[in-house]
């Protein structure tokens, strides 16, 4: 049975999917995701919110096994999402004495998902301590991180604090579930980051005030819901996570383009090498009808400057280009320095619907649009391009 210590009293539940294709039926996750769950034993024995729903038929085999016969006595629910509350309804079945632990806002969601009576509900308010025995959970409220009655909890014995989503990853725990049995940089960061713009991104400012609430808290690992237990380093992904949520960047180019015929496409091309000339380091260029917005989510929280180019469609912006713009309101990146291409048969609708959007999302535009009808030649597009490159470059490198 895979289960893993965290300390004496603290034994990793969670499980891996790698069956899912798309996270929450919208992101793709080709390395997988894990349900990270807990069990603490102590007097009282507590269960640290569960998985999703048939993704591991062993699930209450472990908690069976490890209680060896004791009572479940509560189960802290963090976060109602049913990739951690799936289970709840199972738990309940086999262990009806078991008190559901969450505030006023999970008791609602609670009753809606799942039918839960109050009978089974504990409310606790931010900041209530809970004796386990040796052992005292204290729970916060951390709301928006993801939804609003989001939670973490923390064991003041072993200072494990449990986050749910708050400093998740995509990415299956293969082996081993600690930061240290992982070259975290290879796979598990940049999957950290892909998640962090995909689900969590929309609630920065909530993240940050998360993260200023937690700041005075002593503890040593950090037990999120997805991804490792960070043991070694936590405040290495607190460190991650701050940047990310303070919308951080780095010195780079995202560049994205639509184009049915290649002319966009052939543009996007040469606007990043008149970039790369001008000294402008780590350009990136995606085909948005290629590349999943997911992937280009993560670049674009990453870098700085992000230059959007799309032919006219139907008098508008290319379907796709307008679905990364949905995207990008979503995420609500901050910080950014935008550019604009685009090419056009009789008019340049692609690049003006970009602008439109750009103007109405407050984002940083550097001018001027690069616009061609047609083919994008030489003559077409030098001066203005050049002007562009001049402006963003010096831009991205401030
Ligand atoms: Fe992993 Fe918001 O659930």
């Amino acid at each position: 049975m895979r289960t893993f210590k965290i300390t004496e009293r603290i034994t990793y539940i969670g499980v891996n999917d790698r069956r899912t294709t798309l996270f929450e039926n919208n992101w793709p996750i080709p390395y997988g995701v894990s349900y990270n769950s807990y069990l603490i034993k102590d007097k009282k024995n507590v269960l640290i919110d569960t998985v999703e729903y048939g993704s591991d038929g062993e699930f209450l085999d472990k908690i069976e096994s490890l209680l060896g016969g004791k009572a479940l006595d509560y189960l802290v629910v963090n976060h109602m999402e049913p990739d951690h509350s799936g289970m709840i309804k199972s738990v309940l079945a086999k262990y009806p004495a078991v008190k559901l632990i969450g505030n006023s806002k999970t008791f609602e969601l609670l009753e809606k998902y799942y039918g839960v009576d109050k009978e089974s509900f504990m409310c606790i308010n931010d900041g209530d301590e809970l004796s386990i025995g040796e052992g005292t959970l204290k729970f916060a409220a951390v709301p928006w991180v993801h939804w609003p009655e989001t939670m973490v909890t923390l064991d003041l014995k072993d200072l494990v604090l449990f986050t749910c989503d708050a400093f998740g990853s995509y990415g299956t725990l293969d082996g081993g579930i600690f930061d240290s049995d992982y070259n975290m940089d290879e796979i598990l960061i940049p999957e950290m980051r892909r998640y962090y713009s995909n689900i969590v991104s929309k609630y920065s400012q909530m993240v940050t005030r998360a993260i200023n609430k937690l700041s005075g808290v002593e503890f040593k690992v950090i037990a999120p819901s997805h991804g490792v237990v960070w043991k070694e380093a936590p405040a290495r992904v607190v460190g991650l996570y701050a940047d990310w949520a303070a919308h951080k960047s780095e010195e780079g180019v995202v560049i994205v383009y639509a184009s049915m015929y290649g002319n966009t496409a052939n543009l996007a091309d040469r606007l990043g090498a008149m970039l790369h000339n001008a000294g402008v380091k780590n350009i990136r260029t995606y085909d948005v009808s290629k590349t999943h917005v997911s992937y280009i989510l993560s670049d674009i929280l990453r870098f700085k400057g992000l230059l959007l180019g799309s032919c006219a469609y139907n008098t508008y912006m290319h379907p796709m280009m307008e679905h990364l713009c949905n995207e990008i309101k979503i995420m609500s990146p901050k910080n950014k320095v935008m550019g604009i291409f685009g090419t056009s048969g009789w008019n340049g609708a692609g690049a003006k619907a970009i602008a439109k959007f750009a103007q109405e999302q407050n984002i940083n535009t550097v001018l001027p649009i690069v616009e061609a009808l047609g083919a994008p030649t030489e003559s077409k597009i030098s001066a203005t391009a050049q002007e562009f490159v001049n402006n963003f470059s010096k831009a991205v490198k401030e």
